[in-house]
């Protein structure tokens, strides 16, 4: 029994997560459906794992901000320190390294988990959300790179968007390690602070960011924020060392680049200071920008990263993908009016005049039903223009009346809801007359 003094539960959701009202799961569902349609146009299966992990997965390469402030951790009974997964990568790096002799490479493969940080809540930025994760395992030159983006940008365009709307900014960890050591001279140490910093250099008043430069690299502070303004490709190389055209990730880069300006896109570019803040990448890293300058931030990214499979003693495999969420894309397509209008489930809503005629509107919803029509139909004795108020306000976009003429002469009046129209068919003909909307 209920104590009548205890004060009643909140209905509000875990801070930081959402609840799924239908409305919501429809634009939920639309996501999921475009990202799965793209990504299996280019032949990558599903795979998928438990939200639990042990946490040393993610100690050795996931980056000390996720792992010390943002991880769901515990221990459970057993004793064993176990983590809600903060990102796919490790765990499908793990099932990998697990089949690596059996598996056929390379691997295409996708997920769309949900994924928990213990983040503070503000636009884009949740404690659950959902993550598409496509990764190539097995192929280590940059044709993997250059799917990799354009799946990244074909989601995009299939959710609507143009080459305006969004940027997708390149950069490479191995060009950057070779700009720090061989043209800054900076130690090893001096490297990772400056990456660390540059990741954070969208974050921090420029002033700021350029006194922590100057505390990391002295007077060479300037030429790192001439390199990291570097608009693009060829200014960067053309400052650099003539040593840096012999590097195979300066020809990785050239490679992605032609081949994207040769498809006429425009939106593909260099940035020099996008670091991405996992310790795993090897490779390509790549942003895609929102260019609303309202909402001018990360939508998703990835990157190359070939060396991942090594934490759990196997050969390395290499691997390039990306996580795309869902919360920031939403927000994307919001903005830009590009998210479809709700519609319920069912097609089409079958009322009643009388209460005593439900069970024959069971019937005939059940025949449409064989014929692969979607129907609700009213249980009540509520009069039809409520019955059919209720079937607007569900937004579904057809009903159809039965009545005694109409059980009588088999012919029925299919009224579309947004549009008024009605039309009379014999009641074989009903699943032709209703054309769904496609949402
Ligand atoms: P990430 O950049 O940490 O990369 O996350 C990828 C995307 O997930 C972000 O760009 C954003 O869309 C979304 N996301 C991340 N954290 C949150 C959050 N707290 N709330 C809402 N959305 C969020 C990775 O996780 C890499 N493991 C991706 C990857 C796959 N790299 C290679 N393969």
């Amino acid at each position: 029994m209920n104590d009548k003094r205890q004060k009643p539960l909140s209905t509000e959701p875990y801070k930081g997560v959402r609840d799924f009202y239908p409305e919501d799961m429809y634009v939920r569902k639309y996501l999921f459906d475009v990202m799965r349609t793209v990504v299996e146009r280019y032949g990558y299966v599903e795979y998928d794992a438990s939200v639990l992990e042990p946490t040393e997965l993610y100690r050795a390469k996931t980056g000390d901000e996720i792992v010390n402030e943002q991880t769901y951790s515990f221990t459970d009974r057993g004793g064993r320190d176990v983590t809600l997964r903060p990102e796919m990568t490790p765990s499908v790096a793990r099932m990998v390294a697990a089949r690596a002799r059996d598996l056929t490479f390379p691997l295409r493969w996708y997920s769309i988990p949900n994924i928990f940080r213990y983040e503070r809540p503000q636009r884009g930025r949740l404690r659950e959300h959902w993550q598409l994760n496509a990764d190539i395992f097995g192929e280590a030159g940059s044709g993997a790179d250059i799917e990799i983006i354009s799946i990244a940008r074909d989601i995009m365009q299939t959710f609507g968007a143009t080459d305006a709307d969004f940027t997708i900014r390149i950069n490479h960890r191995a060009l950057l390690n070779a700009i720090f050591s061989d043209y800054l001279g900076i130690s090893n140490k001096q490297a990772d602070a400056l990456a660390k910093l540059i990741d954070r250099k969208a974050k921090l008043p420029h002033e700021a960011f350029k006194n922590q430069l100057t505390d990391i690299v002295g007077d060479k502070a300037d030429t790192v924020l001439d390199c990291c303004e570097t608009q693009t490709f060829d200014t960067l190389l053309a400052r650099l060392p003539e040593q840096f055209n012999d590097m195979e990730s300066v020809a990785e880069l050239h490679n992605i680049f032609s081949t994207f300006s040769q498809e006429g896109a425009t939106n593909v570019v260099l940035d020099p200071s996008l670091v991405r803040g996992f310790d795993y990448y090897t490779g390509v890293v790549f942003e895609v920008f929102d260019t609303n300058p309202g909402n001018n931030r990360s939508l998703f990214g990835g990157g190359r990263y070939d060396r991942l499979t090594e934490i759990f003693g196997t050969e390395p495999v290499s691997a390039v993908g990306f996580g795309m969420g869902d919360v920031t894309i939403r927000d994307f397509l919001q903005t830009r009016n590009l998210l479809p209008e709700y519609h319920s489930t069912a097609d089409l809503y079958l009322c009643t005049t009388d209460s005593s005629l439900i069970g024959e509107a069971h019937r005939l919803a059940h025949t449409l039903r064989t014929k692969g029509l979607k129907v609700e139909l009213n249980l009540s004795d509520k009069r039809v223009g409520d019955q059919i108020r209720i079937a607007n306000k569900k937004a579904i976009p057809f009903v159809v009346c039965v009545g005694p003429t109409e059980l009588e002469t088999k012919q029925y009046k299919v009224k579309n809801l947004a549009t008024s129209e009605e039309i009379t068919v014999r009641e074989e003909e009903i699943h032709e007359a209703i054309q769904v909307p496609k949402g």
